[in-house]
């Protein structure tokens, strides 16, 4: 099957390398050269376990391939994915600029009828005013060609990209069309042998389905990291309730790790858009909004335990920072608690030294060279003349430290331990001042 991806960002390049890999001929279009230029050369711009090495196999196949020429992309696939950006606004809600130019795009050059496939986060609605751009630019033209619009959100994890694609617990597709359901059931076969996960439903529960899900996601990480404030303050382990809880299957073990709040590209921008979303149509979504103001909150408490274990004053300590990326398995910085807490550090005129296996350069980027940070090649380093550390991201690199020599190192020795890594007893137990999230301390 003839398919045609629109952006190349992380969802349209994970789309269109996994549905090249089953077979199907894929185009994926950017209208960023630099970046089209790289990809052709096998240069993959986000770092996602697999990805490059499928990128490459597939372009050698001839079954995947990169455009910036919009007429020779529309041409191209019968399904037409639009996989591009949708930034937040200023007020929190989606900014649908990107989606829409591309709708244009196919209206403007389509000769034969097309389906075009929602697979960008939109808010609920999005879809006709996607149809309402495609019909808009094939009446300037004067043309009268015949196109469908399906909602076909992602739920893919960064790290997990791969798999979650492959083997997701769903495919939703949104759509009353018959012809569309045919054509997207072709596409997705590859993926449905074990069992048919492809849902089919109208277009707006798809395109709320999306939102809902990672809202819920994220209420439940918001819920667990509240019980382990109120833990912390009550003298009991959360690590304890969490086994507890999850236990039952009504609640179940995923997604109740307390820590240093979510970050990433999506559930923090997702819950504002739900709720603004919510807002457009007259209801307050109280539950959204605590679950955000409760995730702000938690992403600060890096940075109060660090200041309450240096009596409010930070200024000229070293702190050691390891993980920035939002996530292992990422280098993903966006909105990570590591740049809430870098931020506030060096605000109380602290200095920074930090590692993370993947987001050093991602990190260079967004703070540039600065005298209060520091980026350095490993942990240990990280560690080296600092007064403490705080652990931001549970990258398995991290999961096993010799405490004592930990403790040689630092000079208070505060180890703040945002992902509750660690047994507290036996941190405790070498002499570190040992701070985790929500596991009995009150600091
Ligand atoms: C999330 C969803 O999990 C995907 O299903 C969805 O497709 C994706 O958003 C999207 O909308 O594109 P992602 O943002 O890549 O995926 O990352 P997650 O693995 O969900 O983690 C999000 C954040 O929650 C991370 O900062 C993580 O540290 C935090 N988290 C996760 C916790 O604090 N506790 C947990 O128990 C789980």
């Amino acid at each position: 099957m003839k398919i045609t991806i629109f952006g190349t960002g992380y969802v349209g390049l994970v789309t269109g390398t996994c549905l090249a890999d089953v077979g199907h001929d894929v185009m994926c279009m950017d209208v960023d050269a630099d970046k089209i230029a790289r990809l052709e050369a096998g240069e993959i711009p986000i770092y996602e376990p697999g990805l490059e090495e499928m990128v490459k196999a597939n372009v050698a196949e001839g079954r995947l391939r990169f455009t910036t020429d919009p007429a020779a992309a529309v041409d191209f696939g019968v399904l037409q994915f639009i996989a591009v950006g949708t930034p937040p606004d200023e007020d929190g809600s989606a900014d649908l600029q990107y989606v829409l130019a591309v709708a244009e795009t196919i209206g403007r050059h389509m000769t034969e009828e097309k389906v075009v496939v929602d697979k960008s986060t939109v808010p609920v609605g999005t879809a006709d005013r996607v149809k309402a751009a495609v019909a808009g630019a094939l009446a300037e033209r004067g043309a009268a060609i015949d196109f469908e619009v399906c909602s076909n959100p992602e739920f893919l994890k960064e790290g997990a990209a791969i798999e979650d694609f492959t083997h997701g617990a769903r495919i939703i597709v949104g759509t009353e069309s018959e012809r569309v359901k045919t054509l997207m059931r072709e596409c997705y076969a590859p993926y449905i042998r074990l069992h048919d996960k492809l849902m089919f439903m109208d277009v707006r529960a798809a395109e709320l389905t999306k939102y809902a899900a990672n809202a819920m996601l994220a209420t439940k990480i918001s819920f667990m990291n509240e019980i382990a404030n109120l833990a912390e303050r009550l003298g009991a382990d959360v690590e304890q309730v969490r086994r507890g809880i999850g236990s039952d299957p009504r609640i179940g073990y995923q997604f109740i790790y307390p820590g240093c709040g979510y970050g990433g590209s999506c559930f923090p921008k997702d819950v504002q858009a739900l709720a603004r979303t919510a807002g457009e149509v007259d209801y307050e979504a109280e539950l959204l909004g605590a679950v955000e103001a409760v995730n702000r909150r938690q992403k600060q408490t890096l940075f109060a335990k660090l200041s309450r274990a240096f009596d409010g004053d930070l200024a000229g300590r070293t702190i050691a920072l390891w993980g920035l990326a939002f996530k292992p398995n990422t280098d993903d910085m966006r909105d990570a608690p590591s740049r809430t807490l870098m931020e506030a550090l060096w605000a109380a005129g602290a200095r920074v030294q930090a590692y993370d296996p993947e987001a050093m350069d991602e990190c260079r980027r967004l703070y540039g060279e600065r005298e209060d940070l520091a980026l350095v090649e490993d942990r240990v380093q990280a560690v080296e003349g600092a007064d403490a550390l705080v652990i931001c991201t549970e990258w398995k690199a991290f999961r096993s430290v010799d405490f004592a020599w930990l403790k040689s190192r630092l000079t208070l020795p505060v180890v703040v331990d945002g992902r509750n890594l660690f047994e507290p007893e036996t941190a405790r137990a070498a002499g570190l001042l040992y701070y985790a999230v929500g596991r009995g301390d009150s600091l």
